[in-house]
């Protein structure tokens, strides 16, 4: 094994002499034939000189690489595409001028003679990249030569976005490694094939597309961009066929609006499961190990922290990894293809169809742990009730509208003189009508909100759902009833009452036959624990979900 000599170059602005002296250094190994861990925009490079097929012959090795995946050759300015291709398209200049130095890696034809078998793979054609780091730029400058230089990372790994991952892939292996800090990009470059016509993009990478045709025009998306390619079929980037940036445990990607992916990987998570997800959803997984990806919203953080992400769960025993994943728009498009290549595209699309479901029943029947059930499921509970108190506290409009039915009912401190409300509406039916009235009035535009538009499953909780008209918005009312005699004891347990006051409770309330006959569909729970029942229900509205979307989806 040999000494990685590391060098800290992540200050540039410190001490010049110093700077020159590790740069020179770095330079140096390079023009011996030696291998360095250099900094990139986009992820770490595993360089060594170019021209010099002893040395590229060495990367093949220090990374495990299958020697029919040609490198990327890295130059410092597009002054130097001449010396290693003989015939330029004037597009080539174009796209230098506008996007070099940065994260755009142009497949040009016709390599010159100096151009090493090595490194294209015998292809006529060769990768050229000027990447955007003062660091490695000066490097290479010093050293006088293009270097070779694959993703710094173990082949298979995922890519490396700090000089530490760069030690943990390849320490002992190569003669140094320059920290030029965490990469600003953290996805690799974009390739882009110039020998068709349209140009062809060849892997999605820090360039988004979308700056791509803006400039030049449409591009023809490779099928190995968003797809498993089928066995035996050749990618035109012939690293694209190989099983990539892959954990030790099997990913799972899932896709799909943020709400509904962070619903399905709860649905499927178990306790050894380990989760990426974007920042908002961290905490719907807290018995699991949890990677964030960043905020759905910023496709920037999520390129920065994607290979981070995946990388972390090979020092982890998670048995598995779920992925939510951004849409293909900007940046999506590579940050996606990372991780559909780390699951070998093994995707699931989240539903895109929502279910709202209501669920009502009387005391001691076993609505909670219903509801628990439809959380389990990924599902939002809204309880009605909760609701209705909060907006008797708050919602003004909804309190004046009281006020002028009801005076006197709210205290000089606006707080809501229960009884006296009570008193007005206890054994008067029609004041009671009027009071509900006025609730609902209130309250349904307000749960509405709540159950929102997005997609998904949502339960709505509420006692009155039948009278208060929240059944319109549901899909299907259930309700939740319970053989008499267990409702008795469950209840005389629960709240520690005697028999006969839960006798009474129950006898206060509508019948499981005034529920059963109104609701769209009956759960009953004969069950004898509630942590039973809860798995009945589970399963009871699993099925129950997947026959509306059936339904949905047919319609
Ligand atoms: O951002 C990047 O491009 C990073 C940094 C280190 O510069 N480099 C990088 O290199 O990602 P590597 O070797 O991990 O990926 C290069 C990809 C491979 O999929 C390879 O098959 C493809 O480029 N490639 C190289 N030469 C090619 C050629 N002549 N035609 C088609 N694909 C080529
Ligand atoms: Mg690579």
């Amino acid at each position: 094994m040999m000494q990685t000599i590391y060098y800290d170059l992540r200050d540039t602005k410190g001490q010049q002499k110093e700077i020159e002296e590790k740069i020179s250094a770095a330079a140096k190994i390079l023009r011996e034939g030696g291998l360095v861990g250099i900094p990139t925009e986009t992820v770490y490079g595993l360089a060594a000189n170019g021209l010099d097929p002893v040395a590229v012959k060495r990367i093949f090795e220090a990374k495990g690489r299958p020697q029919d995946n040609p490198l990327i050759l890295t130059i410092p300015g597009q002054q130097w595409l001449p010396r290693f291709c003989k015939d330029i398209p004037p597009l080539a200049y174009v796209l230098a001028r506008k996007f070099w130095p940065g994260p755009l890696t142009m497949i040009l034809k016709c390599r010159k003679d100096v151009v090493p078998d090595i490194i294209t793979a015998g292809l006529d054609t060769v990768a050229m990249r000027c990447p955007n780091h003062p660091v490695t730029l000066a490097i290479i400058r010093e050293a006088g030569i293009p270097v070779a230089a694959p993703s710094a990372n173990t082949s298979g790994r995922p890519s490396c976005t700090t000089a530490q991952d760069v030690l943990e892939d390849m320490d002992g292996k190569i003669e140094g490694v320059v920290d030029g800090g965490p990469c600003t990009v953290g996805v690799e470059s974009t390739i882009l094939d110039l020998t068709c016509d349209p140009p062809r993009l060849l892997r999605p990478g820090g360039l988004p597309l979308e700056a791509l045709e803006q400039l030049i025009g449409p591009i023809a998306v490779d099928k190995a961009v968003t797809g498993a390619l089928a066995e035996g079929e050749q990618p035109k980037a012939p690293g694209m066929k190989y099983r990539h940036y892959a954990p030790k445990a099997p990913v799972t990607v899932v896709t799909g609006a943020p709400e509904a992916s962070a619903r399905v990987i709860r649905q499927h998570v178990g306790p050894t499961s380990g989760v990426i997800c974007f920042d908002e959803y961290v905490d719907l997984f807290k018995e699991q190990k949890v990677q964030p990806l960043g905020p759905s919203g910023d496709k920037l953080i999520q390129a920065q922290r994607v290979f981070d992400a995946l990388r972390a769960f090979d020092s982890s025993d998670v048995t598995e990894i779920y992925a939510q994943c951004p849409d293909n728009r900007g940046l999506g498009l590579a940050v996606s293809n990372r991780l559909k290549k780390a699951a070998g595209f093994h995707v699931i699309e989240a539903d895109s169809l929502r279910v709202v479901l209501g669920i009502t029943g009387g005391t001691g029947a076993g609505k909670s742990s219903a509801l628990q059930a439809i959380e389990d499921l990924g599902g939002v509970v809204v309880d009605c009730d909760r609701v209705y108190h909060q907006m008797l506290a708050e919602d003004q409009e909804m309190r004046n509208a009281i006020n002028a039915v009801f005076p006197g009912v709210f205290r000089a401190d606006g707080s809501l003189n229960r009884q006296k409300l009570g008193q007005e509406v206890f054994a008067k039916k029609e004041r009671l009508d009027k009071l509900n009235n006025i609730v609902y009035r209130f309250l349904i535009p307000e749960i509405q909100r709540l159950v929102g538009e997005g997609d998904g499953l949502y339960a709505i909780d509420a006692i009155n759902l039948l009278e208060s008209g929240l059944d319109g918005l549901c899909d299907r009312t259930v309700a939740v009833t319970a053989p008499m005699e267990l409702r008795v004891r469950r209840i005389m347990a629960r709240d520690d009452i005697t028999e006969q006051y839960a006798r009474m409770r129950i006898s206060a309330q509508k019948s499981d036959e005034y529920y059963r006959t109104k609701c769209d569909c009956e759960l009953n729970n004969a069950a004898d624990t509630p942590e039973a029942f809860r798995e009945e229900a589970r399963l009871y509205f699993k099925r129950l979900i997947d026959s509306i979307k059936e339904e949905k989806s047919h319609g």
